[in-house]
Parts: C-alpha cells; structure tokens; sequence
C-alpha cells in the first residue's frame, strides 16, 4: 500500500466484449464524457467474473471497491429492499460509490447466472491519473 499508481493489468477479450463494454460507458451519463484513451485502458483492463443467481454483486451501504458492466444476463437493483429496476447486458453499474467516495446506494442481485466484467476502483484512478500526466507531459 501507499502507492499512488498501479501496474496497469490488460486482460485478453474478444471484439464483441470490447464493443459491449465501450458502448456500455458512452451510454452512461458519468462516463460518457472520459477521453477515448481513458476509455480505451478501461476496456482493457476489465477482467470477467462469474456469478450466480440469487448472489449479491453489490450491497446497499457497503464501501465500494468496483465498478461493472453486466455482460450476460439478468440483474436486478434493490434499495432498502424493494426492486427500483432490471438490468440487462450492456449496462454500468457500481459507478457511483467509486467515482463519488460514498457508500452503495443500492443493491445489486443476479437474476439469472450472470457475467461481468469488473474494474478495480483504483485502477480506474490511476487510468483517470496516468491521461492526466500524459497530458501534462505534452505541455
Ligand atoms: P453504486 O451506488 O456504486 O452501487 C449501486 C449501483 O446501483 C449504483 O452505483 C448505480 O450504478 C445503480 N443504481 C443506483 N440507483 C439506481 C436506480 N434508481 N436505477 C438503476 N440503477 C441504480
């Protein structure tokens, strides 16, 4: 610990999971707006996790380490226990805690056995840092 940056890991996907994943951060309204180099590393560096229905992805209130996109299947989004939502493939999730520093807003659930695809929240600062520097260094 203590490290401000990372190792950067890039993981191994196919074309349609590489579309899926960029499309599914234009489409959303906190991410749509990073640089396409950003988006570019965050493509790369997702990693794929299984997981089964009925399990919890996200709980309500917890500290967030990642963010997601649902890759295969059905997910369903929980607060204080009442459904706000499904969600299919193609979708972000698990955004907010990472981005703003607060806790879960909402729960996340797996309908049906999903896929997704995970970034680490310090991965995604130092992708946001590692652009940043880059820049700096044009000037
Ligand atoms: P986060 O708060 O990190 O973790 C729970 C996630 O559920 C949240 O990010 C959003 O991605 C998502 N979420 C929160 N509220 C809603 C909602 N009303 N409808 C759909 N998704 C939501």
């Amino acid at each position: 610990g203590g490290s401000l940056t990372i190792e950067l890991t890039h993981f191994e996907k196919d074309f349609r999971s590489k579309q899926l994943i960029k499309d599914a951060v234009l489409d959303n309204d906190f991410l749509k707006n990073l640089e396409s180099t950003q988006i570019r590393e965050v493509v790369e560096c997702m990693y794929e996790k299984p997981v089964k229905a009925g399990h919890y992805i996200i709980r309500e209130g917890d500290a967030g380490q990642d963010l997601y996109v649902a890759a295969d299947g059905e997910f369903e989004v929980l607060k204080d226990g009442t459904t706000l939502g499904k969600m299919a493939a193609g979708r972000v999730f698990g955004e907010l805690a990472v981005l703003y520093n607060c806790t879960r807003t909402a729960s996340v659930r797996a309908v049906t056995d999903v896929r997704v695809w995970v970034l680490d929240r310090r991965v995604f600062q130092t992708i946001m840092m590692k652009t940043g520097l880059q820049r700096q260094e044009e000037n």
